[in-house]
């Protein structure tokens, strides 16, 4: 990954699209990773923490799996977001402490309504990051992620779901949605954070 320019977009804009910044050996491993072939998997993803914390049908309608640093295929990915966080850590002074990331499956009809990444009351998550992995996207397929300037009123970004692709943003100053995707829709969010409360 170029860290440099990484960190001199964030530092500027304040997100940036990369059109494929992992190799594709490891992108197809990902995706094989990313499939619905144990039931015991991937849950109902859920919108909140703690009390607060619901599952919201009409909100968010993705399935999703958290990555496991004892699986060989993570573990690659997970050096790569390390790599990444020990970098920006070193060019922008973030003091990002970890790295949280999760698959997830939309299916036909599933989207996720316009939100933000930093949960109430936990401040703690700094940096998102989404990688795609869908192979053969069509426009027609829908999915995009549309990303919104900090009052939320105005699209700054719309980011096909394709195969490769990763944005990484800031993650309290950008509201965004996933539009209804119309087919099955892989990917991997990820956040990077400050430790503490
Ligand atoms: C999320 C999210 C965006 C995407 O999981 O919080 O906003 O494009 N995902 O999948
Ligand atoms: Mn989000």
């Amino acid at each position: 990954m170029d860290i440099a320019k990484i960190s001199k977009q964030l530092e500027d804009t304040g997100y940036i699209v990369l059109a494929k910044p992992l190799v594709d050996k490891l992108l197809v491993d990902l995706l094989r990773r990313c499939q619905e072939d144990d039931p015991t998997r991937f849950h109902a993803a859920q919108v909140g923490r703690g009390a607060a914390k619901k599952k919201i049908n009409s909100m968010r309608g993705d399935v999703i799996d958290w990555l496991d640093a004892s699986n060989s295929t993570d573990k690659i990915y997970l050096a790569c977001m390390e790599e990444l966080r020990l970098g920006l850590n070193e060019a922008l002074y973030l003091g990002l402490f970890d790295y949280e990331s999760h698959y997830a499956i939309y299916g036909k009809g599933d989207g996720y309504a316009k939100h933000s990444d930093v949960l109430q009351g936990k401040k703690n998550r700094i940096l998102t990051t989404v990688l795609y992995l869908n192979e053969d996207w069509q426009a027609c397929d829908g999915g995009e992620l549309v990303v919104f300037d900090p009052t939320g009123n105005i699209v700054i970004a719309t980011v096909e779901p394709t195969f490769g692709t990763m944005i990484i943003f800031l993650s309290e100053s950008f509201p965004h949605e996933v539009l209804v995707s119309h087919a099955t829709r892989r990917s991997i969010a990820g956040w990077f954070r400050v430790s503490g409360s």
